[in-house]
């Protein structure tokens, strides 16, 4: 089978269960206008997110790296009105656009983009006793993945979802020499895989983003 014609079964599933509204093809065009990579996750894996989100009944959400808010929009659609996301970005410039596709989507009162290194704003949420998240979503540098898994395990309650994006974009996994992303990555899978504290399952995609792949986990103690 052809990219095309991967591309065009998501377009196909997309259409029935992931259709983008004005607010979230607003959101791309203004990240593209405003020269962010077009790297965000596609409408299907949106869907999987906001999907996941209701699933758990998610109050508390926490992502690591918003870009323009595209996945952040679809994950704060999923939680209540007194429910409450936080996104945390390294770059002021994507923390800007993505706080203005936020408020275009109505969704500003309820997201909280925090700008810094991910791991230090990890670390300032555990030093403030932040209360437990529902979901979690990886999704910034992928060498760092090994420590933002272990931050975000004080972060949770039992039940809580964590969610990794990436795990072999564009078949990097497995790359020799392996690169720094790769050795994050294999280093983030072998303590997924092993972390007692979790159930987890990985798997590969195809589709509008090429060849890549998610992991899954929930937190059972
Ligand atoms: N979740 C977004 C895509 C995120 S792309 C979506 O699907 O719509 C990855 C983002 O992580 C980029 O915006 C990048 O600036 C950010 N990032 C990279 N390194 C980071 C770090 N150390 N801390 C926080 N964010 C980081
Ligand atoms: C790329 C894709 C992503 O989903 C991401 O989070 C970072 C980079 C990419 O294709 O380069
Ligand atoms: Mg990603």
């Amino acid at each position: 089978m052809s990219h095309d014609h991967y591309v065009a079964i998501d377009r196909y599933l997309d259409d029935r269960f992931a259709p983008e509204d004005a607010v979230l093809q607003a959101a791309v065009a203004r990240s593209a206008a405003a020269g962010l990579p077009a790297i965000q996750v596609s409408p299907g894996q949106g869907k999987l997110l906001y999907t996941l989100a209701r699933m758990v009944g998610a109050r508390r959400i926490l992502e690591i790296g918003t870009l323009g808010g595209y996945s952040t929009i679809w994950l704060a659609r999923a939680l209540p009105a007194d429910g409450r996301l936080i996104s945390l970005e390294y770059s002021a410039q994507h923390a800007d656009v993505a706080r203005e596709n936020l408020a275009a989507a109505g969704l500003a009162d309820m997201v909280d983009v925090r700008v810094g290194a991910a791991a230090a704003s990890l670390k300032a949420l555990i030093a403030e006793q932040s209360p437990a998240f529902d979901l979690i979503f990886l999704d910034a540098d992928k060498a760092s993945y090994p420590e933002y898994l272990q931050l975000v395990l004080d972060l949770v309650r039992p039940g809580a979802l964590i969610v990794a994006d990436n795990i072999t974009r564009g078949g990097r996994l497995l790359q020799e020499p392996p690169e720094p992303d790769s050795i994050g990555m294999r280093r983030f899978l072998d303590d997924l895989a092993a972390e007692p504290r979790l159930t987890s399952a990985a798997f590969q995609t195809v589709g509008l983003k090429g060849h890549d792949g998610m992991a899954i986990a929930v937190v059972t103690t």
